[in-house]
């Protein structure tokens, strides 16, 4: 059952084993694998009217809200803005009638999010949402509710719902795109294809849970860790370093890897261990040259790609996570789990209370 953790020591932990039941569950109600389709629920407006997005949301689920901004433009060419909830309404944002607003909330009670969502249905701006809690306040207040079926998520810092709001964001960026003309029946088939095997990859992931607890001891001496990644792996970077100050209190930043010569590096030496999220790629051979610009400077490196991107930059580095070799579309839903892992056995290391991180809580009410 959801609120009992079986063999596992944390609900964190259970949580985070969970994923590939979890987000196959989620791509099941969003997937129509026979028609080679992703589907959204019938809802009361045509998404091809919208010509701007805006994402709202906060914490781990404002990561997802960027992910998707690389997602939605790069599929459906439609231009997004993200905002964390809390600064949402005090810019004055521009809200106009060819706009959807989305919102990501696991709870669906975040108070900054729920008052962002009310703003624009208050501006009759559209709204949609991708919500885990389907009693919330936020699931009954959106035009377009998108579930997420990760069922009830108990450790605090979350990990399974991040990666069911990655499921379905990307089957709501394919979606929009066909909505827009800009996928073929062709590249749609392939988006089904990838998001199908997301499952299988995350098991594998899951499979490096040893080796991952075995460097938890190094990262855990750290007073400071830097993450580095690059397009969608740049929020995955800020998903990492939330991940470990939560809850193993150690402080921790995470930097689109182009950025680090423009302040990070000034920190680096080798009390600083520097954890990389680089899959082969288009973008790998520019993370790596950051990388070893920081290596040069005596960073302690964790590079955490496929086989390919570790024969080809593995050396030097204190350790390496082998993740199995995926489409890019899914690659979020898979390093996930690796950072996630790392997270919990540093805390677990450090004998923090990985559940329930002092000062934290689960849905945060206020604003
Ligand atoms: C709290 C939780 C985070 C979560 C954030 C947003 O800070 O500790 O894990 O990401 O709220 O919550 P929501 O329910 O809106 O996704």
């Amino acid at each position: 059952a959801a609120n009992e953790k079986g063999n596992h020591a944390h609900f964190m932990q259970k949580e985070i084993f969970e994923q590939p039941i979890v987000v196959a569950q989620t791509l099941q109600s969003y997937l129509r694998p026979l028609e080679e389709q992703v589907a959204l629920p019938d809802m009361a407006f045509d998404l091809a009217g919208f010509d701007r997005i805006s994402i709202v949301a906060c914490g781990t689920s404002s990561y997802v809200a960027m992910i998707g901004k690389y997602w939605i433009e790069q599929f459906a060419r439609v231009p997004v803005e993200v905002d964390v909830a809390s600064e949402f309404r005090y810019r004055d944002p521009v809200l106009t009638e060819n706009q959807l607003a989305l919102f990501i909330s696991q709870s669906g009670e975040t108070a900054d999010t729920l008052a962002a969502l009310k703003h624009c249905k208050r501006a009759g701006v559209k709204t949609a949402g991708i919500i885990n809690v389907p009693t919330s306040s936020m699931a009954r207040e959106v035009d377009l509710l998108l579930s997420t079926h990760a069922g009830p998520e108990i450790g605090v810092a979350s990990t399974k719902a991040f990666t069911c709001q990655l499921a379905v964001m990307a089957a709501f960026a394919t979606n929009l795109a066909r909505a827009k003309g800009k996928l073929s029946p062709e590249e749609e088939r392939e988006i089904v294809r990838h998001l199908s095997e997301a499952p299988e990859a995350m098991n594998a992931a899951l499979g490096h849970d040893e080796d991952i607890a075995g460097m938890a001891g190094t990262i855990a001496e750290a007073r400071d860790v830097l993450y580095l990644g690059r397009g969608i792996d740049y929020p995955m970077a800020l998903e990492g370093a939330l991940k470990l100050k939560e809850i193993s209190y150690i402080h921790a930043e995470g930097y689109a890897s182009g950025e680090m010569k423009h302040g990070p590096i000034a920190l680096i030496d080798d009390a600083v261990p520097l954890i990389v999220i680089a899959p082969s790629g288009p973008l790998f051979e520019k993370t790596v040259s950051n990388m070893q610009e920081a290596q040069a400077r005596g960073a302690k490196v964790v590079l955490i790609s496929d086989a390919e991107g570790i024969g080809r930059a593995g050396q030097g580095t204190i350790a390496t996570i082998e993740m199995p070799k995926v489409h890019p579309l899914i690659a979020p839903l898979v390093y996930a789990i690796p950072v996630q892992l790392l997270a919990y056995h540093v805390a677990v290391a450090k004998g923090t209370d990985v559940d329930q991180p002092r000062n934290l809580a689960k849905s945060v009410t206020v604003e």
